[in-house]
């Protein structure tokens, strides 16, 4: 883990409030793994406290973040220009199960609106490491972003909320009109998509992993600020929670109690 500053090489909007994001900062991007996330922090300093954000993609030198203008954090992200420089720390957290020890299955990965970023990287491994990936996405209406870029990993499908683009409905909806099989789920996106997916991923007997999101503040472990409940107790602090910033983001559905 880095604490450094980044060169903004591209900050754009790709759809309605939703800015792709190229940051050169090898020290972080060089160790970044699918599932990360780093956390931005912004300049004026009534906002102390870093924003998290999922990894998108990452090369030797650059990392390529996606995000959402929520509030005034990133409504101040959004105003950075090529050139600029920015304060980061990452990368951050755990990570999908690691793509190799997955070559040959069939892996899908869900993902839900602002829960698409991280799942980009994530097919970019898995399809490397020589899985079968399908990507289903989920979006409001026919804003979609990313979507395209997942036709190089594998089969996508689309599910809208309005119909559209795609499936109406949700992303189990589009994944049930298929044969819905699955060797392993991944999944980022709303709690009601992740709630659906752990108990289709338990009637199936699928093993799924789900990334989480908290508020956080540290989001370095040590303020116990972005706590989940979990049905195994913590051997260190004998209580059933883990902490989303250090233990997770991402946990087997199985572990985690919504
Ligand atoms: C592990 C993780 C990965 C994330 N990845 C992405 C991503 O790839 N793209 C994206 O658009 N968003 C992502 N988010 C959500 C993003 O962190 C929030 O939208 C952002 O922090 C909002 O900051 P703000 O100042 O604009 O909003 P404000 O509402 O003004 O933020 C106030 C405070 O609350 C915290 N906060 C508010 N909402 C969230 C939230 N949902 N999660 C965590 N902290 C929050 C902020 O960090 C800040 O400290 C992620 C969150 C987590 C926990
Ligand atoms: S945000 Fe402080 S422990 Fe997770």
């Amino acid at each position: 883990m880095t604490e450094t500053v980044g060169e903004i090489l591209y900050n754009q909007e790709i759809s309605a409030q939703i800015f792709e994001l190229k940051i050169k900062v090898p020290d972080i991007a060089s160790g970044a793994r699918p599932g990360q996330f780093v956390s931005l922090y912004p300049e004026d300093k009534s906002r102390l406290l870093p924003r998290p954000i999922s990894i998108c993609d990452a090369n030797d030198k650059t990392l390529r973040l996606v995000y959402r203008v929520a509030g005034l954090g990133t409504r101040e992200f959004s105003g950075k220009k090529e050139g600029d420089s920015i304060r980061i720390v990452g990368p951050l957290g755990n990570g999908f199960p690691e793509a190799a020890d997955h070559a040959g299955q069939k892996v899908v990965l869900f993902g839900g609106g602002i829960g698409i970023p991280p799942m980009r990287f994530a097919g970019e491994a898995y399809a490397a490491a020589g899985a079968q990936v399908t990507a289903v996405l989920g979006y409001r209406d026919r804003e979609t972003f990313l979507s395209e870029e997942f036709t190089r990993f594998g089969e996508v499908m689309i599910a809208t909320e309005d119909g559209s683009v795609g499936t109406k409905g949700n992303v189990l909806d589009a994944f049930r009109e298929t044969q819905g099989e699955a060797d392993l789920i991944c999944a980022c996106g709303p709690l009601p998509m992740l709630r659906a997916l752990q108990q289709f991923s338990r009637e199936k007997g699928i093993p799924c992993f789900l990334s989480l999101e908290e508020k956080m503040a540290c989001a370095l472990g040590a303020c116990l600020g972005c706590v989940v409940k979990t049905v195994k107790e913590d051997a260190h602090s004998h209580v059933k929670n883990a902490r989303v910033c250090k233990d997770g983001p991402v946990f087997s559905a199985e572990d985690i109690e919504f």
